[in-house]
Order: C-alpha cells, then sequence, then structure tokens
C-alpha cells in the first residue's frame, strides 16, 4: 500500500466529462481501494467556470471519500499542475453535431501549448499526461511537443472509449458476455478514419472472423459504428458522450498502471516508435500492454492487406492534423 498521496490534475473539471470523471478517481476507482489521492482541479479564469469547479468540490466534500486527502482548485496552470503524478487533460471545447473532431484544432490546439509548458514547469518528475480535449492525439503531440524534459512515453490521448465501444459492438453480434471480447486493438487517429482490428481480436480466445462469419458487417457496418459512435451520442443526447469518456479515462489510467493479462493487450495512443512503418513523432493508437510500470507497443500483431490500407489512411489523417498545427509545435 502507497499512503502518500497520489496527486492528479484534472483540466476542465467542471465540464461533463468532469463531473463523472472525478467522483470515480476519489472513489478509488482509477487507482485502487489503498490508495489515497488529491485532485487538482484546473478551470478556465471565467466566474461561472470557478463558480460551477467551486459546487462540484463542495459536492466531492459531501461525498466524505476516505481516499480523497485534498483539493485544489484553480485556473492558475502551475498551482493545478503542481507536483502532479497524472495530468488527465480534459478540457477542451467539444464538437457539435455535423463537425469532425479535427474541426476543433483552431480552437482547442492552442490550449495545449500552455499546459504542455506548465506540466514541464510545474508537474512530478514522473507526471505522466493523458489528453482527453479532442483532437486528443494532435492535441496530445502539440502538449508533448511543448513540455520539453518530459519524456515522449509519458505522453498519451485516449481510445479506449473506441476500445469499449468496438468489444460491445462484437459482443452484441456474438450473443457473448462482452468480457469475452480481448485483444481489441484500436489503430490511428481518435476520429472517424480510426481502425478498430477485428482480425486480431479474440472472442473466447478464438479469431473473431471465426465466431463472427459475416464479413461484410465486420469489415462495413462494424467499424464504420464504431468510427461514427461519438457522432451518433452527439445526436441523440445534443452533447457529447461523457460519462462514457469518463470511465475511459479510469479504464486507460487502469490498464496502464496494471499488469495486462498475459496474451492481451489494450489501445492507447502513444507517441510512435517506427513499429509498423508508422511514422515516429506521431501520437497514435497502437496495441499497448503495461508490467503495471512501463507499457510497450505490442510488436508482430499480423495485419493483412485491407487492415494496413486502412492503418495508412488514418496514419495519414494524424500528418494532416500536424501540418495543420506545425505553428504550434517547437522543434
Ligand atoms: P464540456 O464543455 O462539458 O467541459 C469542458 C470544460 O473544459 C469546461 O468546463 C470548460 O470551461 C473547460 N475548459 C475549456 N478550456 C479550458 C482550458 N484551457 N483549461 C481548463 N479548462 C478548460 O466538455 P466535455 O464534454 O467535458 O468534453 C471535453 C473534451 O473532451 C471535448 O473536447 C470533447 O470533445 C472531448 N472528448 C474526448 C473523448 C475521447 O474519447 N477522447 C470522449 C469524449 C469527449
Ligand atoms: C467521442 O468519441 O464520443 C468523443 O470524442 C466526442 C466526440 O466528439 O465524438
Amino acid at each position: 500500500m502507497n499512503t502518500t498521496p497520489l496527486r492528479v490534475a484534472v483540466t476542465g473539471a467542471a465540464g461533463q466529462i468532469g463531473y463523472s470523471l472525478l467522483f470515480r478517481i476519489a472513489s478509488g476507482a482509477m487507482f485502487g481501494p489503498q490508495q489515497p489521492v488529491i485532485l487538482q482541479l484546473i478551470e478556465i479564469p471565467d466566474e461561472k467556470a470557478m463558480s460551477a469547479l467551486q459546487g462540484v468540490c463542495m459536492e466531492l466534500d459531501d461525498c466524505a471519500f476516505p481516499l480523497l486527502k485534498g483539493i485544489v482548485a484553480t485556473s492558475n496552470l502551475d498551482e493545478g499542475f503542481k507536483g502532479a503524478n497524472w495530468a488527465l487533460l480534459v478540457g477542451a471545447v467539444p464538437r457539435k453535431a455535423g463537425m469532425e473532431r479535427k474541426d476543433l484544432l483552431g480552437i482547442n490546439g492552442k490550449i495545449f501549448t500552455g499546459q504542455g509548458q506548465a506540466i514541464a514547469r510545474s508537474a512530478a518528475s514522473d507526471v505522466r499526461t493523458l489528453v482527453i480535449g479532442n483532437p486528443c492525439n494532435t492535441n496530445a503531440l502539440i502538449a508533448m511537443r511543448n513540455a520539453r524534459g518530459v519524456p515522449a512515453q509519458n505522453f498519451f490521448a485516449m481510445t479506449m472509449l473506441d476500445e469499449n465501444r468496438a468489444k460491445t459492438q462484437l459482443a452484441r453480434k456474438a450473443s457473448v458476455d462482452v468480457a469475452a471480447v480481448n485483444n481489441l486493438a484500436v489503430w490511428g487517429n481518435h476520429s472517424s478514419t480510426m481502425f478498430p482490428d477485428f482480425f486480431n481480436a479474440r472472442i473466447n480466445g478464438r479469431p473473431v472472423p471465426d465466431v463472427i462469419s459475416h464479413r461484410e458487417w465486420l469489415e462495413k457496418d462494424f467499424i464504420t459504428t464504431v468510427q461514427q459512435r461519438g457522432a451518433a451520442i452527439i445526436k441523440a443526447r445534443g452533447s457529447s458522450s461523457a460519462a462514457s469518456a469518463a470511465n475511459a479515462v479510469v479504464d486507460t489510467v487502469r490498464r496502464l498502471t496494471t499488469p495486462t493479462a498475459p496474451g492481451d493487450w489494450f489501445s492507447v495512443a502513444v507517441c510512435a516508435d517506427g513499429s509498423y512503418d508508422i511514422e515516429k513523432g506521431l501520437i497514435c493508437s497502437f496495441p499497448v500492454r503495461s508490467d503495471g510500470q512501463h507499457w510497450e507497443i505490442v510488436q508482430g500483431v499480423p495485419l493483412n492487406e485491407f487492415s494496413r490500407g486502412k492503418i495508412e489512411a488514418t496514419v495519414n489523417e494524424l500528418k494532416e492534423e500536424r501540418a495543420l498545427v506545425k505553428d504550434l509545435l517547437p522543434q
């Protein structure tokens, strides 16, 4: 048991995702029932946002969570990231119906320059940063490139929500429990080009195409449903996914900080190292494993022509997004 509290900074803490996420962290769902935490909550310096944040803090107090050892509520980035072991970068504008996530780059991209710099200045030396605010891969790239001195392998962008969506779709189709689905890697960008790799996913240990013989459904409907799920939720709810996104943040941090089951992997966007011929330095989603401390990209996952084509398309989009924000990327 580690009794020193972990410091967890969360930006956009008064927003929709924050409202689901903070209570899960404080309850122990993210770091386990023995690990105390201090929440460092960051919002914009706006009266309404700071007032809403005060309300959230009051509700956190009113939960009397035994593991919650302190709350900082601030609009000052250095105060918010001070000594942080984890930085969960949620704060950003969500898209509206009819938009692609990359349409947000102009408004959201610049948020991540200052946040990357502040993380480098003020966070703990072991800080790990997970970007949720969209478009999360390219925003993570901006944060990473602006956080001088922080190792690139400590930056992540979230594709776990896509993995969870994909697992549910496959489980439904095969009429099995969702827990029967493993080895689901989402490759590439958290966008409408992402590739949920059903070829290498397994249902009760068997390759998905051996269990679900409806190949046209797998190649078309399944992929499109996962790629378009965020848009479908915006259309239905009138605002973007929040509770499921917060749940995916919890899952991502847990999967990075606990050993991956033998033979399994999970999805998270990390700084590409040249694996699978994907250009080094892009923040791209891969199949990843963790030993609880360190993560690695799983090597040797077989890719056929169909998969390679899909991965090339999503990686090309990452390169296009990078070109759009080149002014925010110091050398
Ligand atoms: P929201 O509008 O409800 O909340 C966002 C909060 O961020 C607001 O309170 C706002 O004041 C704050 N904020 C804005 N700029 C900030 C800054 N510079 N510093 C600190 N706080 C700032 O939005 P939401 O529904 O919570 O979504 C947040 C982001 O997460 C959006 O960009 C959304 O598209 C993205 N998202 C990503 C995923 C994913 O899977 N990666 C899933 C769902 C949502
Ligand atoms: C999601 O996947 O639900 C989020 O990225 C929100 C969105 O814009 O789709």
